[in-house]
């Protein structure tokens, strides 16, 4: 892992984990830039997510998910990020990650993730339109999937009993 004060500290974990969110009050705990990887994409491209997956299919996405990892990757500058729900888990991007900082999981279990997202606005087009047994079972199902890259990270937080402070401080340890 790339290391010092420069180290830039990437937040992952599933869709309605909190990510952005605590993004946002570690960046501004810790005085660093704020940036989330799903803006990022959506500013260069001129397109919002949902967009992009609709016209080009999940795989391609991923792949322009990856091109736009790897230049911000690139950047010296120490940012807190939130990544993509799924962006540790395709290709080699945990690895890439792990070498240029520190990655945190926001770990939540299943029956809370579904209930945060479906008292979630945002739209998300792995979870599009599906009724309230689907999405359960589609959640259960993709977490299942990604827990194995999820629990890779350098840190896991478990979200439902960490206040943000103690979060900051076993960063700090680690920063
Ligand atoms: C995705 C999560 C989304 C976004 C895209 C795919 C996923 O980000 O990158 O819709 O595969 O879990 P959030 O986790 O910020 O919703």
């Amino acid at each position: 892992m790339h290391s010092g004060p420069d180290k830039t500290v990437f937040l992952c974990g599933f869709m309605g984990s909190g990510k952005s969110s605590l993004a946002k009050t570690l960046a501004k705990a810790l005085e660093r830039e704020y940036l989330d990887l799903d803006e990022y994409i959506e500013q260069a491209e001129k397109k919002s997510i949902t967009a992009l997956f609709e016209s080009l299919g999940e795989t391609t996405f991923r792949e322009l998910e990856q091109r736009h990892l790897l230049n911000l990757l690139e950047d010296p500058s120490a940012k807190i990020v939130a990544l993509g729900g799924g962006t540790v888990c395709f290709f080699d991007n945990l690895v890439r990650i792990k070498k240029k900082g520190l990655l945190v999981y926001l770990k939540l279990p299943a029956a809370a993730l579904v209930q945060r997202l479906s008292a979630s606005p945002q739209e998300r087009p792995l979870l599009k339109g599906l009724s309230a047994a689907d999405l359960k079972s589609r959640v259960e199902n993709l977490l299942e999937q990604r827990r194995s890259y999820y629990e890779q990270a350098h840190l896991v937080v478990d979200v439902l009993h960490s206040k943000p402070e103690t979060i900051l401080n076993a960063l700090r340890q680690l920063l």
